[in-house]
C-alpha cells in the first residue's frame, strides 16, 4: 500500500526566547506603569501618598487610627428633608420632599485627636446620605467660607509651609512668609481667620461646601452651584476670654448637653453661580448678591463617638454624588478624593492592625507613617 501519510514538514520552530521575549516586555511595561503610578520615578511630582505623608509631617507625629486630617470629632446621625425647591435644580432625590436618613460626623481642623476645641479655627461637618433610591451622596463641609489657596498644588505647599521645624517645634515663620508672598489669595483667607467671629457652638456654626459642583435637573439643564449648612441655632459670639477658659473638649459637650434637648438643624442654601464666577478656583468667593434657594433642612438627632460610631469607617469622599449632581471640574475635588482614600486606607489599616488609640484623653500608640 502507498504511504499516505501527509508528508512531515519542518515548521519554523517559535523561538522561545523571542516568547520570553514578549513576557518580559509586557511584565516590564506593567512594572513600569506601576511605578510611574506609585511615583517612583518622578520623585518631584505631588502623588496622594505625598500629599498625606506631608500632612502627616504637619502634624508632627501620626495618630493611629484617626484621620489624618480633621482627627478629632464625633459622629453624628439625623435626616434631611427636602421642601421641593431643590426639585428643578438636580434630579437628586435627596430634593424631594421626603426624610433621607444620614450617618455624618462634625470635627475641628488639625490632625491631632488630642487637640483642643477652643484652638481649632475651623470646624467641620460631613454627611453620608442614602437617599430610597439606592443612592448616596457624601459631602464634607468646613466653616471657612472660601478656600485658602487656589490650587492643589497651593495647598500643598502650605502644608509644607506650616509644618514644625524639628530644631524649634515650630513652623518656620521665613517659610510662611515666602509662602502667603508666592500666594496673594491666601490674604484673604488669613482675615477670616484672624477677624471672623468664633461661635460657641457646633450647632450655630454655618458650613460651606465651598467647592463648586454641577447639578442637573430632569430636563438636562446644568448649573453650577456652591452650597452651605446654615444653622437654625442662633449665632452667639464665643469672646476670646470666653475662648481662653472653655474646656478642651467643649464642642462634644455642647452637642451633647443641646440634643438632649432635642434636634438641632440646619438650612441647606444652594447659591448658583452667574456667568464669570469662578468655577474652578474655590478661593475665590462669589458675590453676595447671588441667588440663593433653601433646598431642605439637615436635622441631628444624635452623638456617639468618633472611636465606636458608625463614622468612624466613612471617607466622606467629596465625589460619592448621586444622579443629578456633579463635579464641576475643580482640580481640588479629584485631590480631595484621591487623598482621602489614602488618609481612610492608612488609619483602617492601623485599626485593623490593632494599633489604634483608644480615645480622648488616652496615650497615642505608634501608627504606620506610610
Ligand atoms: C486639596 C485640598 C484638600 C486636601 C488635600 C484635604 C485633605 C483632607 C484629609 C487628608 C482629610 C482626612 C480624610 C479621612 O481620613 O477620611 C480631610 C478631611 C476633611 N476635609 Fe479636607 N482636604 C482638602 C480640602 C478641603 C476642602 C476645600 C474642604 C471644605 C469644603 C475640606 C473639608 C474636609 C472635612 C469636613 C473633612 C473631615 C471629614 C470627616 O469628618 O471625615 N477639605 N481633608
Amino acid at each position: 500500500m502507498p504511504d499516505i501519510s501527509p508528508p512531515i514538514t519542518h515548521q519554523a520552530k517559535s523561538p522561545t526566547w523571542i516568547a520570553l521575549l514578549g513576557i518580559a516586555l509586557v511584565a516590564g511595561t506593567i512594572a513600569l506603569a506601576f511605578a510611574w503610578v506609585a511615583g517612583w520615578l518622578t520623585p518631584e511630582r505631588l502623588t496622594p501618598q505625598r500629599f498625606v505623608n506631608a500632612i502627616q509631617a504637619g502634624n508632627g507625629e501620626v495618630f493611629p487610627g484617626f484621620r489624618r486630617a480633621h482627627a478629632k470629632g464625633v459622629c453624628i446621625a439625623g435626616y434631611f428633608e427636602g421642601n421641593g425647591e431643590g426639585v428643578a435644580l438636580s434630579r437628586a432625590r435627596l430634593f424631594a420632599p421626603v426624610r433621607t436618613p444620614f450617618v455624618g460626623r462634625m470635627s475641628v481642623g488639625g490632625g491631632s485627636p488630642y487637640g483642643l476645641d477652643n484652638k481649632a479655627r475651623v470646624r467641620s461637618m460631613a454627611l453620608e446620605l442614602n437617599t430610597d433610591d439606592g443612592q448616596q451622596w457624601r459631602m464634607a463641609m468646613n466653616s471657612f467660607p472660601f478656600f485658602g489657596v487656589s490650587s492643589v498644588q497651593a495647598f500643598y505647599e502650605q502644608t509644607r509651609a506650616n509644618t514644625p521645624d524639628p530644631a524649634t517645634g515650630k513652623p518656620d515663620p521665613a517659610k510662611q512668609a515666602a509662602f502667603a508672598d508666592a500666594h496673594p489669595e491666601f490674604k484673604r483667607f488669613a482675615a477670616w481667620a484672624k477677624d471672623a467671629p468664633w461661635s460657641t457652638s457646633w450647632a450655630s456654626t454655618p458650613y460651606n461646601g465651598v467647592n463648586t459642583f454641577r447639578f442637573i435637573n430632569q430636563a438636562g439643564q446644568a448649573r453650577n452651584v456652591r452650597w452651605s449648612m446654615q444653622p437654625q441655632t442662633a449665632f452667639e459670639v464665643m469672646t476670646p476670654e470666653q475662648r481662653e477658659a472653655a474646656d478642651a473638649n467643649f464642642l462634644s459637650e455642647d452637642l451633647r448637653a443641646r440634643l438632649a434637648q432635642g434636634p438641632l438643624r440646619w438650612n441647606m442654601l444652594v447659591t448658583l453661580a452667574q456667568a464669570g464666577d469662578a468655577i474652578l478656583d474655590a478661593s475665590q468667593a462669589w458675590p453676595e448678591s447671588r441667588a440663593h434657594i433653601t433646598v431642605g433642612s439637615v436635622v441631628v438627632e444624635s452623638t456617639s463617638p468618633q472611636t465606636t460610631g458608625a463614622c468612624r469607617d466613612i471617607n466622606f469622599d467629596p465625589l460619592v454624588l448621586p444622579t443629578g449632581v456633579e463635579s464641576s471640574g475643580d482640580p481640588v475635588l479629584a485631590a480631595r478624593s484621591a487623598v482621602y482614600s489614602v488618609s481612610f486606607n492608612r488609619r483602617e489599616r492601623d485599626i485593623a492592625s490593632g494599633k489604634a488609640g483608644a480615645a480622648i484623653g488616652q496615650a497615642p500608640a505608634k501608627a504606620d507613617a506610610k
